[in-house]
This record gives C-alpha cells, sequence and structure tokens, in this order.
C-alpha cells in the first residue's frame, strides 16, 4: 500500500442524542465542530491540541484521535512509519454533546484518508460505523457525526451484517437548536451508572408512543414537539445527578420551550422554532434567571456529516 504524501483534513460535528425519549437511538448533528488535521513524518508521533482539551496533546498514544487513527490504520494492516496530528476543538468536552464520537469518527476518517486508496478498501462506511460504535460504546452520537442530519440508530437482529445499522432523516430547515451550557461537565460515565436495570412497562409504552412522535415531529409536525420530547427513560434517574440541568428542562417546558437533556448531559438543548413566540430570547431569559452559568448557543442542525475536507478526495 501507499501511504497519502500530503495531509489530510477532517471536520466533524457536535451531536446531540436522545433528544428525550429518543434514548441510545435518536440524534441530531449541530454546526459546532472539531478539525483533525495529519500528516505522516518519518518516524515517532507528535500531537498539538489548540482550543477546547489542549492539555490532553501530553497524553499522547493514549489521546482519543490518535487511538481512533491507529484503530483505522490496524484494520488497514499497516501502521505508518510517523504521524503528526493537530486537532483544533471548538466543541466543550464532557457536556453531552457528543465531543468522544467527534473525536473518534474523525481520527478514523483521518486515519483511512492517509492509508488512501487501502483504507477506503478495508475500512468501508458500514465497517467504520460499527469500529466507532466499538470506541464510543454507544451508536447513537457516532451515527449522526458521520451522517449529518437527524439519525436513528440500531442493532438489527439480522446478524448479516453484524453490528450497528443508521438511517439518516431530514429534519424540519426551520428547528433552531439552542444549546445551554453549565459551566462544569460531567463524565458520560458516571450518569449512565445512574440508570435503573429495568423499568415500569407502563413507562415503557409512554416512552415508544413519544419516540415514534419524535421522529414525526422533527421531520413534519412541529406542533408536537413538546409531547415528542417528554422522556420516561433517563432523565428522571439522572436528575440528581445534574439539578440544575433538571430545573432548567422543567423551566423551559413549563415557558412553552421543548427542551431535553442533551446526550448525557449537562447541558441542555432547546428545540426552538423560528419565528415562534418562545424562541432564542425566551431561552436566554429563562437560563440568566435560573440559577448558575448558562451559556446559551443558537446553532442550526448540520446537514453535513464529518468530512474529510483536505487530502484525498472521498470517492
Ligand atoms: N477532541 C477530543 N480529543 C481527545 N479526547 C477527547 C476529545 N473529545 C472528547 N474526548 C475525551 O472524551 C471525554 C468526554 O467524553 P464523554 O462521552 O464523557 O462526553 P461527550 O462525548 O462530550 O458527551 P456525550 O457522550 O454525553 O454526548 C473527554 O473527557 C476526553 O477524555
Ligand atoms: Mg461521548
Amino acid at each position: 500500500m501507499t501511504w497519502t504524501s500530503g495531509q489530510v483534513t477532517v471536520r466533524a460535528p457536535a451531536t446531540s442524542a436522545n433528544l428525550g425519549p429518543g434514548f441510545d437511538s435518536v440524534a441530531l448533528a449541530l454546526t459546532l465542530h472539531d478539525t483533525v488535521t495529519a500528516r505522516l513524518q518519518p518516524a515517532g508521533l507528535s500531537i498539538e491540541v489548540t482550543g477546547v482539551g489542549a492539555a490532553a496533546a501530553a497524553l499522547g498514544e493514549r489521546h482519543l484521535v490518535v487511538r481512533a487513527v491507529r484503530a483505522a490504520c490496524d484494520v488497514v494492516g499497516k501502521q505508518p512509519p510517523g504521524i503528526a496530528i493537530h486537532c483544533g476543538n471548538d466543541m466543550p468536552q464532557g457536556f453531552g454533546l457528543g465531543s468522544s464520537a467527534a473525536a473518534i469518527v474523525a481520527g478514523l476518517l483521518a486515519g483511512r484518508a492517509l492509508a488512501g486508496d487501502s483504507g477506503r478498501a478495508a475500512l468501508p462506511d458500514d465497517e467504520l460505523l460499527r469500529l466507532a460504535c466499538q470506541l464510543d460504546g454507544h451508536a447513537d452520537n457516532v451515527a449522526a457525526c458521520l451522517a449529518g442530519g437527524l439519525t436513528i440508530a440500531w442493532t438489527s437482529a439480522d446478524p448479516e451484517p453484524p453490528g450497528p445499522r443508521s438511517v439518516r432523516l431530514q429534519p424540519l430547515p426551520d428547528i433552531v437548536p439552542v444549546l445551554c451550557i453549565p459551566d462544569q461537565p460531567l463524565a458520560t460515565q458516571l450518569t449512565r451508572q445512574a440508570l435503573p436495570g429495568e423499568v415500569p412497562l407502563a413507562d415503557a409504552a409512554a416512552n415508544s408512543a413519544r419516540a415514534a412522535l419524535l421522529v414525526t415531529a422533527l421531520t413534519s409536525r412541529p406542533d408536537l414537539l413538546m409531547d415528542a420530547t417528554d422522556d420516561y427513560l433517563h432523565q428522571r434517574y439522572r436528575a440528581a445527578a445534574m439539578p440544575g440541568s433538571a430545573a432548567l428542562v422543567g423551566r423551559l417546558r413549563a415557558a412553552g420551550v421543548p427542551a431535553v437533556v442533551s446526550g448525557a448531559g449537562p447541558a441542555v438543548l432547546a428545540l426552538t422554532l423560528a419565528g415562534a413566540r418562545a424562541g432564542v430570547t425566551t431561552v436566554r431569559t429563562i437560563a440568566a434567571t435560573a440559577g448558575g452559568l448558562w451559556r446559551v448557543l443558537p446553532l442550526r442542525v448540520e446537514p453535513e456529516g464529518a468530512q474529510v475536507t483536505a487530502g484525498p478526495a472521498e470517492a
């Protein structure tokens, strides 16, 4: 095989998973990105990180982006002689915005692109999704990071091929996602421990109606967004671990803004509609008086999945 001689650049979007009832399955890509640039060097590993997580460059081979680049090259069957990586990070880490998925997806795509034609042959898209899912521990964020837009991820009972699947849907253009980001992060692992092993059947039934409604509301019936973002599976169990987020979700919903905990939290996502009475200004006003420090960030849905923006063209 021949390594790509130039540098490759990958831009990966942040993602908000769950959106209330779509626990571990539904996610939305957002217009907030991290960028990874990689190129071959004669020997060794150089890693530089600017922006969020700059200190993590000291992790070297244990840095998540490096681990993902290495994982892609392992599948190709060969590690490069040496590699230089630059990460330009805009997305906050550990807030429920899919930063780990973006790091993994960007690293895998960079490793695959460096390996040129052999990379694409050894690691086709469905295999890349499977590997990304394995590294992140769940498929929801990586599916939306790879495809953009709105995605549903699941594991098929059909073992051919084994592993996760995902489908991409186009959300309505007038949906304006507004993130409310507190000043302290929370590790996904900690909030997962708060979840029960079993839930009452009545809650499961109520949640399945809401999850089906969620897809309908985001793609054709935005008037249903309030009921469609009502969750029975996870937010109530995690509320004690993030009381400020639970309180903000409650206050936004009471004011008519469909709001949910973003991913494993503690960021809150409000799904406002362009031109609606309860819009970005309402979110700002409520966040300013909700207690704690909240950074309010109006975004758009990112229609494009993670892409190699410079380097060899992806077929
Ligand atoms: N760009 C990055 N480069 C290196 N490591 C990263 C990067 N982004 C995330 N990580 C690692 O992943 C951890 C955050 O992952 P975690 O899954 O807890 O949060 P998240 O992915 O931001 O949110 P969520 O999974 O709930 O959407 C960070 O503490 C860091 O160790
Ligand atoms: Mg994560």
